[in-house]
């Protein structure tokens, strides 16, 4: 292995050059330049300060195409990019996420185990996404349909910087994230779509509110989406696909306590298979059952349903459509144009 001169190890370890600068544009950095294009790959990522006590393994360099035992200077320019792309992927690793919880929080309720689980892996689906549009900083974010800030507080933790915007329909849990995570309050409207916003965002995240609204409030909230949507930033919703229509169609869907999940609904046998056969003949299919009091339910949609409604605005470029992508629910990314 190479060793890394030490004007190099004071300069990164210190934190004064960014390294995934540094990897992708050696030239910039003067005497820099040719003591990091003489180091082993391996050498320069363990440099990192922010990678801590963890290492990279074989698995992952084979994974992301690269050879650790290369020096910097058999890269050409685009590998040199794609490298510091993936250090930036892998040096962030959430930590100090804030635990306190609302009494309020259901969805902690239901199960705190996976409360934390969806949380990190929302994380790494962001940053999946950042990976994929070479979008290297997230500056505000808007997560709509907040709720207790089961998300909101992973959001906090990964991107300190960030200013935060909370929005629900829920009063008392956009005030609970305003005081515990420092976050802008937003009261949303009942028609999600007329909730007033205020400027526009590089990260809007949606969990599982689309999955809740009829066909005339998908398309008043992606209204109000593409106008608050910066250029060049990301929107992450998620919907309801085919896993859940066949649950819905065979009756196996079971909630948090092993009960099918509309036992609570209100709902009769019929609204089911109604919802499941306009999905199948026109790919989208809802049930209303009015929790909160509100036109509220459980909508299912095709892929292409949901693809048709995002190709005619000019304010998204479709990034990914992911099965299952936030299980069980499919993950929708849009980049704003
Ligand atoms: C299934 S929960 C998901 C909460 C949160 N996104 C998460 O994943 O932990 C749906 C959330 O959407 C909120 N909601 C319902 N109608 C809304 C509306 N019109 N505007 C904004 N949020 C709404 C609910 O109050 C609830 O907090």
């Amino acid at each position: 292995m190479t060793e890394a001169p030490s004007g190099l190890d004071e300069s990164l370890g210190s934190g004064r050059v960014d390294i995934c600068e540094l990897i992708a544009e050696p030239g910039r950095f003067g005497d820099l330049a040719g003591a990091a294009e003489s180091t082993t790959l391996e050498r320069l990522v363990s440099l990192e300060p922010r990678m801590g006590d963890r290492g990279v393994d074989a698995g992952m360099w084979r994974r992301v195409g690269l050879d650790p035992n290369l020096t910097l200077g058999a890269l050409d320019a685009t590998d040199r990019k794609w490298l510091a792309d993936v250090l930036r992927f892998w040096r962030v690793s959430p930590h100090n996420v804030i635990e306190t919880i609302s009494p309020a929080d259901w969805i902690h309720e239901l199960g705190p185990v996976n409360y934390y689980k969806t949380g990190r892996t929302t994380i790494r689906r962001v940053r999946l996404a950042m990976l994929q549009e070479r979008k290297a900083e997230i500056r505000r974010i808007l997560d709509f349909g907040s709720g207790y800030g089961r998300i909101l507080r992973q959001f906090k933790a990964a991107f300190p910087e960030a200013r935060l915007t909370a929005c629900d329909v829920i009063s008392d849990a956009v005030d609970f994230c305003a005081e515990t995570f420092g976050a802008e309050p937003v009261y949303a409207a009942d028609d999600p779509g007329t909730t007033e916003l205020e400027g526009e965002f590089d990260l809007i995240w949606v969990g599982s509110l689309f999955s809740h609204l009829d066909a005339p409030r998908w398309k008043s909230l992606l209204d109000l989406l593409e106008r608050a949507l910066e250029r060049d930033g990301l929107l992450m919703f998620t919907t309801q696909g085919r896993f859940i229509r066949d649950q819905i169609a065979e009756r196996t869907w079971l909630d948090a306590h092993g009960e099918p999940i509309w036992v609570n609904w209100d709902v009769s046998d019929d609204q089911l298979s109604q919802a499941v056969s306009d999905y199948d003949r026109e790919g989208f299919g809802y049930v209303g059952w009015g929790a909160l009091d509100r036109r509220y339910g459980t909508s299912i949609a095709t892929p292409a349903w949901v693809l048709e409604r995002l190709q005619t605005r000019p304010g998204f470029r479709v990034l990914t459509y992911w099965e299952k992508g936030w299980t069980p629910q499919d993950l929708v990314v849009c980049v704003g144009t």
